[in-house]
C-alpha cells in the first residue's frame, strides 16, 4: 500500500498501473474531445497550444497530429517520457515537460490552452488551486481561449446524498478495479482510493488525495478571479447544454481579454 500525504500523493497514485487501467480512452472518446476542442477553441494548424496536466499526452498528441505546436506539462516523469517517445516516433511538434502546473509556463505565448479531465482542484485551498488558472492566463496571448473540463460538483454532491462513501467496481478480462470515494463536508473534498486486482489475484492499493467539489458558480468565480471573461458552459463533448442537476462534467470555454 502506498503512503498518502496531502502534498505527495500524486507521485504514488498516478503510476503505470493507473495509466494502463484508468487513463486510457477509446479512439471515439479522443476524437470527440479533439473535435470539441478544435471547434470551441477555434484551433487551426500552426497555432501554439498548452496542455496543463497533460498526463500521457493523449490529447496533446492528437492535436499535434492536426498540425498544432503543443507544449504539455505533467508532474509524473514516466508519463512525460512516454508522451515524448510517441511524439518523437511520429515526428510531431510537441514539447513535453515534467513539471509542476502551479508554476510552469511554456517558453512562448500560446493561442489556446486546456486543463482537462480533472487535472485541477487538488488543494483544499482555493488560493492554491487558482494558481494553475493564473499560469494558463499568463501563457495565453490576448484573446486566447482556455478550455477547462472538471466534474460537476452539484451533481457529485447528489451522488453522496445517501452516504459519504461510494464504491464503483469495473471488471475487464479478469482485471478488476474498485474505486472507493469519500466525501468530506468540512473541506468539500472527495478523496478516492483505488484497488486493482490482477487476473492472478495479486493486488495493489493506492490511496489517492482529494479533489475539491466545485459548482458552476464556484468555477465562474475561479475563472473570473484569474482574469478570464466570456465564460461559456457545456455539459458534454458533443457541445450539449450544461445542466447543474444532471451533467456529469462541467466544461467551460473562456477567454483572456483582447486588451490584457
Ligand atoms: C486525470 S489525469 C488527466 C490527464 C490529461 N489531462 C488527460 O486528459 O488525459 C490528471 C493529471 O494531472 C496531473 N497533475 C496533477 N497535479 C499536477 C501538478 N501539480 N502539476 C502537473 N500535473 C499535475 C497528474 O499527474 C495526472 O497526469
Amino acid at each position: 500500500m502506498s503512503k498518502n500525504t496531502a502534498e505527495t500523493w500524486h507521485q504514488d497514485f498516478y503510476d503505470d498501473l493507473f495509466a494502463q487501467h484508468c487513463l486510457q480512452r477509446s479512439d471515439k472518446e479522443v476524437n470527440e474531445a479533439v473535435d470539441f476542442l478544435m471547434d470551441k477553441l477555434s484551433l487551426k494548424a500552426g497555432m501554439r497550444f498548452f496542455d496543463q496536466g497533460c498526463g500521457l499526452g493523449t490529447l496533446s498528441l492528437a492535436l499535434a497530429r492536426k498540425g498544432l505546436h503543443v507544449t504539455g506539462v505533467d508532474l509524473i516523469d514516466s508519463y512525460i517520457t512516454r508522451a515524448q517517445a510517441e511524439a518523437a516516433a511520429e515526428n510531431l511538434a510537441c514539447d513535453f515537460h515534467t513539471g509542476n502546473a502551479y508554476d510552469f509556463t511554456p517558453s512562448k505565448p500560446c493561442d489556446a490552452a486546456i486543463n482537462w479531465w480533472t487535472s485541477f482542484g487538488y488543494s483544499e485551498n482555493d488560493d492554491k488551486n487558482i494558481l494553475m488558472m493564473q499560469r494558463i492566463f499568463e501563457t495565453l496571448k490576448p484573446g486566447g481561449f482556455f478550455g477547462f473540463d472538471y466534474k460537476n460538483g452539484a451533481r457529485v454532491l447528489k451522488d453522496f446524498a445517501q452516504s459519504n462513501t461510494l464504491r464503483d467496481v469495473a471488471e475487464k478480462d479478469g482485471h478488476k478495479t474498485v474505486w472507493e470515494s469519500r466525501y468530506e463536508p468540512d473541506t468539500n473534498m472527495v478523496y478516492k482510493d483505488w484497488i486493482y486486482t490482477a487476473p492472478d489475484g495479486t493486488h495493489q492499493e493506492n490511496k489517492g488525495g482529494g479533489a475539491k467539489l466545485y459548482t458552476a458558480e464556484d468555477i465562474t468565480h475561479l475563472l473570473t478571479g484569474a482574469g478570464f471573461v466570456n465564460i461559456k458552459f457545456y455539459g458534454d463533448m458533443q457541445g450539449g447544454a450544461f445542466d447543474p442537476d444532471t451533467s456529469i462534467r462541467c466544461i467551460t470555454i473562456s477567454e483572456k481579454p483582447a486588451g490584457a
